[in-house]
């Protein structure tokens, strides 16, 4: 296989690394959590279920970002023709990030943490990430500044970026007023998920695409604009589904709908794109598990945000089903299509590439794991939606109380641990051969 064509690349590689370890971690603890619905005692009082649930999506955030700034690093040299600004500094700053998300996941067990979902990170670990994220940012600029050529991927990538920063710092804002709160919060959470990371999806998914198929990058770009601008045009507004409910006016209802039912285009556009591109591909790149990875992220996204999201994205539905397990389906097969499938497609192409070795030690193996993580995510996601609609009858329309409900819908939590296990198989196969071969990187 090819090797890296510019030394600086291969800083890359302590990110996806860890990157990887956070992902066994977060599979650890989605799997305890997933025990404690079903044995309510399980591990209590050492670890309960708050304080593992916090760990679960914490280490998920971060592994996906170390998953983003390591594509970056790789990506940036190869677009920009010209090498990393610093490699010290980005190796300082992946250490950095590390300790960070380290204090902050062994602090969660000490119960030092800030309540709100998804940021519950003090504030000094938050000033911490803030700071990373700054010197990651220079970092790229300057390695944009110094090289040959400015690509629109790199533009959509820096902007991305960008607003993964600017959006964070609402995180420190916490109103006395829980409307307010809510409201700020989902600055962060949505115009993350439905707005800046999307752009990053985006031009690593034209990155991997330009790469593994032989496309013009002429070509490439017209779709990668079409995709930021419906992102953009449907994501903003479209934050509006999450204050239907919450104290907020009314004309939320008309203008979140609207929006963000037309959310799934730019997730259709990707798909469209991956498939036609694949289609009239002008090599066959012997990494099929990197196009694997690439194109079933465009499918899984589509069907976890476009399809899963548009399905409880009407006031109408959502009345009944607004913080049920119908979210929680959602929220699963949203996050691993998207995000996390297209850091590992990063991962399976640049990986072969940075190793001397070349390669994961076995393209079969990788696949076997990529199916068994793929279908084993479906059928978590299709076991919960099945608990989110007995949820949502049996609570807001029969009006049984909300343990009653869960009584009767055990059943569905036993399946959904028995697919968090085959998902964990499914990882296990992925690490040991990853690991397999990276004695000569
Ligand atoms: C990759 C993109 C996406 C990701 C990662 C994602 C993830 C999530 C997560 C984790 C939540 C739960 C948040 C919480 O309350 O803790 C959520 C809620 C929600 N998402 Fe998405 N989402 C994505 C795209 C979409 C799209 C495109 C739509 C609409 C078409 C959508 C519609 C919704 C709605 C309506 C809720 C609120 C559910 C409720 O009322 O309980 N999402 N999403
Ligand atoms: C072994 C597999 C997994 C199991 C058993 C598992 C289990 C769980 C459980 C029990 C929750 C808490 C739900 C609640 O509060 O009621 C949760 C939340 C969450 N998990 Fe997982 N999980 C697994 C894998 C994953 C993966 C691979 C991802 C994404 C890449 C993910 C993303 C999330 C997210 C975003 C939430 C918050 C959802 C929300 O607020 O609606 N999980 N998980
Ligand atoms: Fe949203």
């Amino acid at each position: 296989m090819t090797q890296c064509k510019y030394e600086s690349q291969r800083v890359a590689y302590p990110y996806f690394l860890i990157a990887i370890l956070l992902f066994a971690g977060q599979i650890l603890f989605g799997l305890i959590i997933g025990a404690q619905y079903v044995w309510p005692d399980f591990l209590f009082p050492a670890i309960p279920f708050n304080i593992a649930r916090m760990i679960h999506i914490n280490l998920l955030v971060v592994w996906i970002i170390f998953g983003f700034m390591g594509s970056a690093y790789y990506l940036l040299p190869e677009e920009v023709e010209g090498e990393i600004y610093s490699t010290k500094l980005a190796l300082i700053d992946c250490y950095l990030f590390l300790v960070g998300g380290i204090i902050a996941i062994a602090g969660y067990l000490f119960r030092w943490h800030d309540g709100r979902e998804f940021l519950e990170q003090p504030t000094i670990i938050k000033i911490a990430i803030v700071i990373v994220v700054l010197l990651f940012i220079f970092n790229m600029i300057m390695t944009m500044v110094k090289g040959r050529k400015r690509t629109s991927i790199s533009i959509v990538l820096l902007g991305g970026f960008l607003g993964l920063a600017v959006f964070y710092l609402f995180a420190f804002y916490k109103p006395a007023n829980l409307t307010e709160d809510k409201f700020y919060w989902w600055w962060v959470v949505h115009l993350w998920v439905e707005g800046v990371w999307e752009l990053i999806m985006a031009s690593l998914l034209s990155f991997l695409i330009i790469k593994l198929t032989g496309i013009d990058r002429e070509v490439a770009e017209k779709w990668l604009y079409i995709i930021i601008g419906l992102t953009l045009f449907t994501g903003i507004v479209g934050t509006g589904h999450h204050y239907y409910w919450i104290g907020t006016p009314a004309f939320w209802k008309t203008w979140g709908a609207w929006f963000s039912a037309s959310e799934p285009l730019p997730f259709l556009a990707m798909v469209a794109f991956a498939f036609k591109m694949v289609r009239k591909r002008t090599r066959e790149h012997p990494n099929r598990a990197a196009v694997l990875w690439t194109v079933g992220s465009a499918v899984m996204a589509f069907l976890g945000a476009g399809v899963w999201g548009f399905m409880h994205t009407l006031p109408k539905i959502n009345y009944y089903t607004h913080g049920t397990q119908i979210t929680a389906s959602h929220g699963h097969l949203a996050f691993f299509g998207a995000y996390a499938m297209i850091v590992l497609a990063m991962i399976s192409y640049a990986v072969p590439n940075i190793r001397k070795s070349g390669g994961f030690a076995n393209q079969k193996a990788e696949i076997l794991a990529f199916w068994t993580m793929v279908i084993s995510m479906i059928f978590i996601a299709i076991t919960l939606t099945g608990a989110g609609i007995a949820q949502a009858y049996l609570q807001r329309v029969v009006g049984l109380s909300y343990m009653e409900t869960q009584g009767q819908i055990a059943i569905f939590y036993i399946v959904r641990l028995f697919f968090g296990l085959t998902f964990a198989a499914g990882l296990i196969i992925y690490i040991y051969d990853f690991f397999s071969s990276s004695k000569t990187a």
